[in-house]
């Protein structure tokens, strides 16, 4: 199919399990698929390398912003050094309210995944 980029076995995606596909990360948080976009809004860290939390958020690998799968929004901002500038989190989680990463749709055929 035009405009799909093949994700991979949907036997590999466990929960709580992220991997990259094409401009996409694609994960599994608590047996939901989604893709999203994987540069981080803040100093554009692949999210593919990220994890999900508890909550089924989508964790940056590199300082730590949260992300939600379904929105594409920042509801952390960066932590570590980052948290103690002020503003910087408000800035960055205002910032994806007008631009959200970007959402794919998972689908699967025959056991595999792709995203489209
Ligand atoms: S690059 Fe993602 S939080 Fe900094």
């Amino acid at each position: 199919m035009p405009n799909e980029v093949e994700v991979g076995p949907v036997a590999d995606l466990t929960p709580g399990t992220v991997q990259g596909a094409g401009r996409y990360a694609v994960g599994n948080a608590d047996g939901e698929l989604f893709a999203v976009t994987r540069r981080c809004r803040h100093l554009y860290a692949d999210l593919a390398d990220g994890s999900i939390d508890e909550a089924g958020c989508l964790t940056c690998p590199w300082h730590g912003s949260k992300y939600d799968v379904h929105t594409g929004r920042m509801v952390l901002g960066p932590q570590g050094i980052f948290a103690k500038i002020p503003g910087l989190g408000l800035a960055f989680k205002a910032l994806t309210l007008v631009v959200p990463l970007g959402r794919g749709r998972v689908v699967e055929r025959d056991g595999t995944l792709y995203v489209e």
